[in-house]
């Protein structure tokens, strides 16, 4: 496709075509208008007064005869020289008026005649148009009365020629402008158009570019780079997690190999029984990673929303902390709970379960200093439309710098890594919450960790 045809393709294009040609026919419309107003109304009027003094002098012929009307023509042909009188005998030979001759009279009986004029003008001469109307009056008396009309035809062909230039005018700046504005755009869209194919070949930090004009374009090009980004670091994050995949299975299958190596190595049968123990071991914990990870993807795609429901918080809360009030009191610690009654969340249950567990078991791992017990607190409470879970420990807590970072997959601060762990949990929480519309935000306990899950409210009503 050559360019001139791509321009004339553009929408841009037609729209202005469009535009130019309401244009055009309204200007038209327009002049036309004051042409007829003037021009043609100015003749009308010519001829109007024309008639009415013919009609006047052919009277004047009936009641008084020749010598009536003989004065009058005399008198006004001296008188007014744009007027044209002629008042000719039978034979065509002139008795009076300012008009040398009879003009050529034509046969369409209609009495209006146009002929070429002479006017003196000091020593210059001017030919000048004269428009008449000639009338045989009774006895075969000719009378040609007219006006000098070279001015207003003048003015008409004034009129005439303004309409034409003006619409010349009007159709060269619609058609400029048309293509220059196409060009415009078509130079942008095809801007856009090469950024995408530079990022589709694999650059994938390419952006479409913004003209700075904040017009549609400019929004459509915004609106592309904000996908472009989301997408960017979308890719970003799933390298990276492949990579601390493999590195966080590589560990242990490496760990399970050397052990079964060593146990064959050995040749006891004791020592064959203890390695296939801690492979069985070994194995399962892969498997609870895999779980956790596959749960987290699960989460963090924003499966189904549709297959939320209302979910009684206290219930759930209740639930769950009845599974870890035992095992705080294992070690010596205490975990209550205090609920608001009858808040609701739209979720889903075992997910939500499964969030609050990570934290309490977060909360149990990590929420005492060494040599002291555990103290945790699990509350629920209404925040204006949100409703705001909480579970604080008085352990040493997560330093500020590190809070952004610990909900990202494999994350492990090093104080921990004495406990067991796959520094998942926290991402499971955080992917639960993005299912959920909710943010999982972790705060100070001075001293300890105060984790904060904060989900909409779902009122029953609805
Ligand atoms: N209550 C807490 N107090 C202090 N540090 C915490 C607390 N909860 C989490 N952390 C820190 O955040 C890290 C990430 O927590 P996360 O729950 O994601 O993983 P994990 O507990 O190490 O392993 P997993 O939960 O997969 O068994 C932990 O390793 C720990 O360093
Ligand atoms: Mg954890």
């Amino acid at each position: 496709m050559t360019v001139r045809s791509k321009l004339l393709r553009t929408s841009t294009f037609r729209l202005a075509a469009l535009y130019l040609i309401l244009f055009a026919v309204s200007v038209s419309a327009l002049l036309g208008y004051v042409y007829w107003n003037t021009a043609v109304l100015l003749q009308e009027q010519t001829d109007y007064t024309i008639q009415a003094e013919v009609q006047g002098l052919a009277d004047q012929y009936r009641l008084r005869g020749l010598n009536g009307i003989l004065d009058t023509v005399q008198r006004r042909s001296s008188n007014d020289s744009r007027s044209v009188y002629l008042l000719a005998d039978p034979s065509g030979r002139r008795i009076a008026g300012n008009l040398t001759s009879l003009p050529s009279i034509p046969d369409d009986e209609s009495g209006w005649i146009e002929f070429p004029l002479d006017v003196g003008n000091g020593a210059t001469r001017e030919r000048h148009t004269a428009r008449a109307f000639y009338t045989r009056l009774a006895g075969g008396f000719e009378l040609v009365v007219g006006r000098d009309v070279e001015a207003l035809r003048q003015f008409a062909d004034i009129i005439r020629q303004t309409i034409l230039y003006a619409l010349a005018i009007a159709l060269v700046l619609g058609l400029g402008g048309g293509l220059l504005m196409s060009r415009n755009f078509l130079r942008r869209v095809d801007a856009i158009t090469e950024a995408s194919r530079t990022i589709m070949a694999g650059n994938m930090s390419g952006r479409m570019p913004v003209a700075g004009s904040n017009d549609e374009l400019d929004r459509l090009a915004l609106a592309l780079n904000e996908m472009l980004d989301q997408i960017e670091s979308l890719m970003a994050a799933m390298k990276e997690v492949s990579s601390n995949v493999a590195h966080d299975l590589k560990t242990p299958l490496t760990r399970i190999k050397a052990r079964v190596e060593a146990a064959l190595r050995s040749g006891s049968e004791a020592e064959y029984r203890s390695a296939l123990e801690n492979t069985v071991d070994e194995s399962d914990r892969l498997l609870d990673t895999f779980n956790a990870l596959l749960s987290i993807a699960r989460a963090e795609a924003g499966q189904s929303r549709s297959g939320l429901v209302a979910v009684d918080v206290s219930e759930l809360i209740a639930d769950v902390a009845e599974l870890y009030e035992p095992m705080a009191e294992e070690e010596g610690g205490t975990l209550t709970s205090a609920t608001a009654p009858g808040l609701h969340v739209l979720g889903d249950r075992q997910l939500l379960a499964q969030a609050l567990t990570n934290l309490l078991d977060n909360a149990l791992k990590y929420g005492a200093r060494d040599g002291e017990t555990p103290v945790i607190t699990v509350t629920a409470a209404p925040e204006d439309d949100k409703v705001v879970i909480t579970v604080a420990d008085h352990g040493p807590g997560i330093p500020a710098e590190d809070r952004g970072r610990v909900t990202e997959r494999f994350v492990r601060l090093d104080q921990s890594r004495s406990k067991p762990g796959n520094g998942l949990g926290l991402s499971l929480v955080s992917g639960v919450m993005k299912l959920h519309k909710g943010t999982l935000l972790l705060e100070d306990n001075t001293p300890g960790l105060k984790a904060r899950l904060v989900l909409p409210v779902w009122h029953p009503e609805n």
